[in-house]
């Protein structure tokens, strides 16, 4: 049996937050071994709410780094720039054309966005139809997303569904989600999701009195230090639990209960697990910091694979629209 195509991409609309690693970038981290992956960092979407060519450019490079410090090995999947495969805005516009207004009304990420004041322009509108280029191009098998994508994915899978029925044919494959149900929401510095949108984030690779600053100014309650406390209702405790070993946590919620252990205390814990868990992906950041030729030639490796997949997909789906190319 030929392995299954593995997809997801992340939007480098900013530097990556402990959010996005546990929500998303881990799963992708961990899917690699279970099939021909294929991971893209999708700065056509993040024009959706950044207009800022040096930053875009700046982030893109970031999410790049981020992902090869934390592991990603560019020999084992194919790693690259969504604006590297121009098939995918081609495709984005056939299902545009198949896509009922209606459909995309319903997207609760474009009212999410519009509420928090992003202008509503088109390309909001339609984020999910080129997301479903985007996982629709490589005849993707297998999506892991964190669930605020599950409906993205419904979106993509229909709008599959439409363009098989519609030109008669499997042009294009169905993909299944694989939605990480499994991972809590991760909390911000306020307890609240932790988000960009609500600047209550803790980047990855914070270090220092960055980090210090952002861990200690954690939201708890005002429990006196020497009474039992509840970890389950604690904040630190939510993200202790993400970067500690079982054993670990146990022992740090058995503390948590006996009292004496102040929130200060559970802090500088917190603080000792972050420092331990990244610190060789720190290192390996460092390396790539100073290589970004290389970075580069990873991602232009990456784009032509890419590509390849892509336009194999792309030839049958043109014939089957009645696209005609004179090159
Ligand atoms: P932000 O809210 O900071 O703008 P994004 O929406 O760009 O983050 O997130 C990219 C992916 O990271 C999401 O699809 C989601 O899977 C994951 N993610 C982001 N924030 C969290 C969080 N607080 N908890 C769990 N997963 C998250
Ligand atoms: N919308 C995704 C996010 O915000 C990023 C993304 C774009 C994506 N295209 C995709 C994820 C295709 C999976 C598949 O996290």
């Amino acid at each position: 049996m030929s392995k299954k195509t593995i997809l997801s991409g992340i939007t480098p609309s900013g530097r990556l937050h402990y959010g996005n690693y546990f929500g998303a970038m881990k799963q992708h981290l961990d899917f690699i071994e279970k099939g021909d992956a294929f991971y893209f960092i999708a700065n056509y979407h993040a024009l959706t709410s950044l207009r800022d060519a040096d930053k875009l450019r700046e982030y893109t490079i970031d999410v790049a780094i981020d992902y090869l410090a934390l592991g990603l090995d560019p020999e084992k999947c194919t790693f690259f720039a969504q604006s590297d495969v121009p098939q995918v805005n081609e495709l984005a516009w056939m299902l545009g054309t198949l896509c009922p207004v209606s459909l995309m009304e319903k997207g609760v990420a474009y009212k999410d966005k519009v509420a928090q004041g992003l202008a509503p322009n088109i390309g909001l509108f339609t984020y999910p139809v080129l997301q479903a280029a985007d996982i629709l191009i490589y005849h993707s098998d297998v999506v892991p997303v964190g669930a605020d994508q599950k409906q993205n994915l419904e979106f993509s899978r229909d709008l599959a569904q439409k363009f098989n029925n519609t030109f008669n044919g499997d042009h294009l494959r169905i993909p299944e989600p694989f939605i990480v149900e499994d991972v809590a929401v991760v909390p911000g510095i306020d307890g609240r999701k932790m988000s960009k949108s609500y600047n209550n984030h803790i980047f990855i690779f914070d270090r220092g009195k960055d980090l210090k600053k952002k861990v200690m100014s954690i939201v708890t309650d005002a429990t006196p230090l020497e009474d039992p406390k509840d970890p389950s209702k604690c904040n630190v405790f939510a993200l202790i639990k993400l970067f500690a070993e079982k054993s670990k946590t146990e022992e740090i919620a058995q503390k948590y209960r006996e009292g004496g252990f102040g929130y200060g205390h559970a802090k500088k814990e917190l603080l000792e697990l972050v420092t331990d868990y990244f610190a060789e992906a720190c290192e390996k950041r460092a390396y790539f910091e100073a290589r970004k030729d290389t970075v580069l030639d990873i991602l232009k490796a990456g784009g032509e694979k890419a590509r390849l997949r892509a336009e194999q997909v792309m030839e049958p789906v043109r014939q089957a629209t009645g696209i005609i190319r004179t090159h």
